[in-house]
């Protein structure tokens, strides 16, 4: 018997592209065993309810409906694990990816190659997908940087169509991301002794809805790269939002000294800033380090009050902390002063990322 391929789609407002997807891969795996196992965040569009009516009609379609969960790593990973294939095959749902390829990326993994990657950029591609020259020369960056981490050449390291065994996956998901940023690239960071076999494939221009991931991808990619570094330890979106957070001190500075060149005294210079770069922190956090889950019209206004109350908050853990601190350490102040801002960068961090932005917990379990 064949091995039976599991081909994972995430969506988010994809409704009208699931009925196509899924004619594309029947007539590209007519003959094989397979099944389509879409995972949606509750999609508003109802993308759930076109999958659920596909699968009225078809035995081999699955729908995992996420309502408390969001995220295209997280939900890869969930797909994964309620594969029932020995092969995993992951493609967007919005017709971008080439079905047709699928069969390929199968004899390829047959064929002994651990990962088969869909290349956009193999040579002769023409990459219609990427409209704009701008476009492309960010992709070129994010590629090189990519690879210096990854010490191979990939043509393509940041794509979101791949194939590997559930079995490599599986045993690799204990290290990936759960909140990550390119699911291909964690995998293949954590499998640098693996074989990966590229493919060329045609990255199609978008049909129905909205591309969701734009110019913030560089940052999240040197974000993600650290977190890496890191050995896993600090997530992405911490080191993000720290990075936002030394911009935004740079930013309260320069309010507290032109105020008070402008007479203000040092308390008002200095709450004048601290609010100035509390609201540049929380605007900034939000189409950077949460592009993805940017709160609009009156959410961000209800989201920016949360965030001051939770910011004064972590003040007072910062003030506690660094006093105990100081008078432990007899005076050492920059010691005392770190050990605050830590805490306080900590609280604000893991507070706002739940309750403001809605993202799950960060934490990944060690496996001792
Ligand atoms: N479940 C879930 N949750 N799915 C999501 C989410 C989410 O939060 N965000 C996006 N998706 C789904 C989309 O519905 C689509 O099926 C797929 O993930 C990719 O999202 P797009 O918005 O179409 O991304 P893109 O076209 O800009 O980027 C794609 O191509 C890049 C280059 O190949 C993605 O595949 C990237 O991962 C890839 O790097
Ligand atoms: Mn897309």
């Amino acid at each position: 018997m064949t091995t039976q391929i599991s081909v994972i789609v995430p969506t988010y407002n994809e409704a009208a592209n699931i009925a196509p997807l899924y004619d594309g891969l029947e007539r590209a795996l007519a003959g094989r065993p397979w099944e389509l196992v879409v995972v949606d965040d509750d999609s508003p569009d109802g993308t759930a309810q076109a999958v659920l009516a596909l699968a009225e009609r078809h035995a081999n379609v699955r729908c995992l409906q996420r309502v408390q969960e969001r995220g295209l790593c997280s939900a890869v990973h969930w797909g994964v694990q309620a594969a029932h294939g020995e092969l995993v095959v992951v493609m967007d749902g919005d017709l971008q990816h080439d079905a047709a390829l699928v069969p390929q990326m199968v004899e390829a993994l047959e064929a002994g190659s651990d990962i088969v990657s869909a290349s956009r950029f193999l040579a002769g591609q023409e990459v219609r997908g990427l409209p704009t020259a701008r476009r492309r020369r960010l992709s070129s960056y994010g590629n090189r940087l990519t690879n210096l981490l990854l010490g191979r050449a990939l043509s393509d390291p940041l794509t979101g169509f791949f194939a590997t065994s559930r079995r490599l996956f599986l045993a690799t998901l204990p290290r990936l991301q759960a909140d990550g940023f390119k699911i291909f690239f964690d995998l293949a960071y954590h499998n640098r002794q693996a074989t990966i076999r590229e493919l060329p494939f045609e990255f199609a221009s978008r049909r129905h809805g909205q591309s969701k991931l734009q110019l913030y991808v560089l940052w999240l990619l040197a974000c993600d790269i650290a977190a890496k570094l890191s050995g896993g330890v600090l997530p992405p979106r911490l080191i993000s939002f720290v990075g936002v957070g030394l911009i935004g001190s740079i930013f309260h500075f320069s309010v507290l000294y032109s105020s008070m060149a402008l007479g203000a005294v040092f308390w008002v210079g200095q709450a004048i800033a601290t609010v100035v770069a509390m609201v540049f922190n929380f605007s900034i956090n939000n189409v950077l380090t949460y592009s993805d889950d940017q709160l609009r019209g009156a959410a961000f206004y209800k989201g920016l009050l949360l965030y001051g109350l939770i910011a004064s908050l972590g003040i007072v853990a910062n003030v506690s902390t660094a006093h105990i601190t100081y008078e432990r350490l007899q005076g050492h102040t920059f010691i005392a002063a770190c050990t605050g801002l830590v805490i306080d960068v900590i609280w604000r961090f893991a507070v706002s990322n739940r309750l403001i932005w809605g993202r799950a917990s960060i934490l990944w379990k060690p496996r001792w």
